[in-house]
């Protein structure tokens, strides 16, 4: 059997790419990682401690001191902070307003970026976030860059929060703070969200999960075949 590759892909917030990214690593028998839910984690270990998120020493300080892990998960995988279930915890809205300016700290990232190349190292893995074809896995031989307009991921957003009896804001209030938020991670000086030249850009507005799995998909088996 060939042995696994590395698959990025990337884009911005609510583009869908966790949901696809889970079933393309369920379909390839590949592993899942969530690179947002790290960001998410420290963010969460630094306001449980009562640390400003913008005091970069100590939340960078934090970053090389907790523990981050993955455990399979149904219907998700599940998160964990020094051995913690947060699965749930990162998603409140208070993670989401504080996470980009913890994302937006170099040695955070620095220290991110090394746990998730030494994840990544053997293959056979799905990586979603936003610099993952861009700086974390630059030869990553698949690269996806998902996109879809602000007015539909924040309805997906919506949807998921809804589903997942998470206390939501309204869809307008969603759109703004997911259009601050592209405006954050696009802007931000350090790895900030960029499509790599050798990605392919995938606008998932009007396409149904499925049909984006299935591209990815299609994308990965010929890749595999001209190994
Ligand atoms: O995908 P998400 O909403 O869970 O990501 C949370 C935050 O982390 C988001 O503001 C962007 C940031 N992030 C990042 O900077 N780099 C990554 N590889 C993944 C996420």
């Amino acid at each position: 059997m060939k042995k696994g590759i590395q698959v990025a892909i990337d884009g911005p917030a609510s583009a869908g790419k966790s949901t696809v990214a889970k079933l393309v690593a369920k379909r390839f028998n590949y592993v899942y990682c969530d690179t947002g839910a790290m960001y998410r984690v420290v963010t969460l270990a630094a306001l449980d401690q009562g640390i400003a998120v913008t005091d970069s020493t100590q939340v960078s300080q934090l970053a090389r001191e907790i523990k981050i892990s993955f455990a399979p998960g149904e219907p998700e995988q599940r998160v964990f902070l020094n051995g913690r279930d947060v699965t749930t915890a990162i998603r409140q809205g208070r993670i989401d307003q504080n996470v980009s300016a913890v994302a937006a700290i170099p040695a955070v990232r620095e220290e991110m970026t090394n746990q998730q190349r030494q994840i990544a190292e053997e293959g056979g893995i799905v990586m979603d976030g936003r610099d993952i074809g861009s700086t974390v896995l630059p030869n990553a031989p698949v690269k996806i860059f998902m996109v879809a307009t602000a007015h539909e991921r924040a309805r997906r957003r919506y949807v998921e929060n809804k589903a997942k009896g998470i206390a939501t804001a309204s869809l307008e209030e969603l759109q703004k703070e997911i259009e601050l938020r592209d405006q954050k991670d696009s802007s931000r000086k350090v790895s900030p969200l960029v499509q790599a030249p050798d990605a392919v850009r995938l606008d998932t507005t009007s396409l149904t999960i499925d049909e984006v799995v299935d591209r990815i998909s299609t994308i990965i088996e010929k890749t595999l075949n001209e190994l």
